[in-house]
């Protein structure tokens, strides 16, 4: 029998909540109505070929291990009208596509079976989309070792503790175990709090890489605000360069580096770029202290040119002080400064700002070029970092 319409079944739930055995239920009541089905598993040993699909209840089918979505495509047989996916939690998120075309162009029906959570209680790969987009969604349940409750979360345990929120999702040959447990249960020391705070910059980023989480209190300018005032502000710098066009800037390492270039690449007018290294005594400190000392000089001379220093943050001021103070005296044409992050509140040396993108508050922040103990430069917002996590040198 063919399909008229294709459909979305999602099976999903913790691990041992029954889903392999739903899914291959599903599949032998098909067979029964001599329906041609085909599944597929992904191959996270790299291996391709035949392997099988197993439940707990001892139930094998035949499936094919394929490492990307996309080559379940080249398996496909002309008459299969039924397509099931066990841990389809695995795949590329290309997976939804793939399953979208099984659908609307083939018309077949798709069973997909997953954790719809990992480890930590975050959603795992496509299912979220996969859930939204299905015809049916079956949440299925273990049973809690713990309480003996109704089960909804996999319980990680590495040489038998709950396994921290910022291991990789995917371990394979660890020396580690799973169990079902119910939500109160369920244990997973650094994963952050809900946070509900009313604060108007607040964005959350549900699905954003885990990477940062432990250290992030919240993201206080998005990306998207961050791009939005970088662009107004290469605006600004090119008409105000407009007349007399030559400019140098001088990017500040390390942390002006992702607001250099995305800066730089706004401009309108012609300019070259040079940077400077610079830090205060006692690295790891973060107070700055009045003592500022070059580790890396300008390779180009800046005499008779127009200077633009551009800053990821002022604090204290007395970093940008002791800069200006020094190329001031090899005597530009003109010398001024932009800073994407202005702490006011924090000065103890008077300076004079050219281009400030936002005035922040007095918090230690990270992300987008601005480091905590040099790592997290890689965020593309501005995030105020956790208590504990800007407390450390
Ligand atoms: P200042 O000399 O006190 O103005 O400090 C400026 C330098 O301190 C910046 O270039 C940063 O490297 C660092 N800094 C100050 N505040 C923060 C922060 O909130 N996060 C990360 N680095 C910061
Ligand atoms: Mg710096």
């Amino acid at each position: 029998m063919q399909h008229h319409q294709g459909r979305l079944e999602v099976i999903c739930g913790c691990m041992f909540s029954g889903k392999s055995e739903e899914l291959l239920r599903r599949v032998r009541r098909a067979k029964i109505a001599k329906q041609r089905v085909q599944i597929f598993k992904p191959s996270l040993d790299h291996r391709y070929g035949l392997g099988v699909v197993s439940s707990h209840d001892g139930h094998q089918s035949e499936a094919i291990a394929i490492e990307s979505p996309l080559s379940l495509l080249d398996y496909l047989e002309d008459e299969t009208t039924v397509v099931a996916i066990d841990e389809v939690q695995f795949f590329d998120p290309i997976v939804v596509d793939v399953c979208r075309h099984l659908m609307e162009t083939r018309d077949m029906r798709v069973i997909v079976a997953g954790l719809d959570l990992d480890f930590r209680g975050e959603p795992f790969g496509a299912m979220p989309r996969l859930m939204a987009e299905a015809e049916e969604v079956d949440k299925l349940h273990a049973i809690c070792v713990v309480s003996g409750e109704a089960a909804t979360r996999s319980q990680r345990l590495v040489n038998g503790n709950p396994a921290h929120f910022n291991e990789p999702v995917i371990v394979i040959g660890a020396e580690e175990k799973y169990e079902a447990r119910a939500r109160s249960y369920h244990e997973v020391p650094g994963r952050p709090e809900p946070n509900l705070e009313r604060n108007g910059n607040q964005v959350h980023k549900p699905n954003a890489p885990a990477l940062y989480k432990h250290v992030l209190e919240y993201v206080l300018i998005d990306e998207e605000r961050l791009q939005d005032r970088i662009t107004e502000l290469a605006d600004e710098i090119s008409s105000d360069y407009a007349d007399d066009p030559d400019v140098i800037l001088v990017g500040i390492l390390k942390g002006s580096v992702m607001f250099m270039t995305d800066l730089m690449r706004r401009l309108t007018v012609p300019h070259v770029i040079d940077f400077m290294d610079v830090t205060s005594y006692g690295a790891g400190q973060r107070e700055t202290s009045g003592n500022v000392r070059i580790l890396m000089d300008l390779e180009m001379s800046i005499t008779g040119r127009n200077v633009l220093i551009v800053e990821d943050i002022i604090d204290s001021g007395f970093t940008l002080d002791k800069v200006v103070n020094l190329l001031q005296a090899r005597q530009p044409k003109s010398l001024k400064v932009c800073t994407l992050l202005n702490k006011q509140e924090r000065r103890e040396v008077p300076i004079k700002l050219d281009y400030v993108g936002f005035d922040i508050p007095n918090v230690f922040v990270f992300g987008y070029g601005l480091d905590l103990d040099q790592y997290y430069r890689n965020m593309p917002f501005i995030g105020v970092a956790k208590a504990e996590a800007a407390g450390q040198s």
